[in-house]
């Protein structure tokens, strides 16, 4: 799982405040402007943005594609979707414990279908 870091340094936006505004909805870099204020124009922005709004599940490494085009095949729950995929199902490895981190993320994109 990757450790909380400023992305945005523009603005000082960090990571775990893009992954939230995915989790309310943000699938663009415009949509993170909005919602989290990055910039879009610093190296941060510009090197890792696609990046994270690409991926869903950090632990699994499963996509935002794979998880809409599961949603879309009729996963309609956060336990069906990390059937299909893997994602949410992650451990964290320091614990053992389950991770699911990213079900909030998960949950967002059943509710909109993307
Ligand atoms: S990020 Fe850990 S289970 Fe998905």
């Amino acid at each position: 799982m990757a450790k909380n870091r400023v992305i945005c340094t523009t603005n000082e936006i960090d990571y775990l405040s893009i992954r939230k505004a995915m989790s309310s909805g943000a699938r663009t870099k415009e949509e993170l402007v909005e919602l989290a204020g990055v910039c879009t124009e610093c190296e941060g922005c510009k090197s890792e943005l696609d990046g994270i709004l690409s991926s869903v599940c950090g632990c699994k490494g499963v996509s935002l594609e794979a998880v809409v085009n599961a949603v879309k095949n009729g996963a309609d729950t956060v336990d069906k979707v990390g059937e299909v995929t893997g994602a949410g199902t992650g451990v964290n490895e320091e614990t053992g414990e389950p991770c699911g981190k990213c079900k909030i993320l998960i949950q967002n994109i059943i509710d909109l279908g993307r």
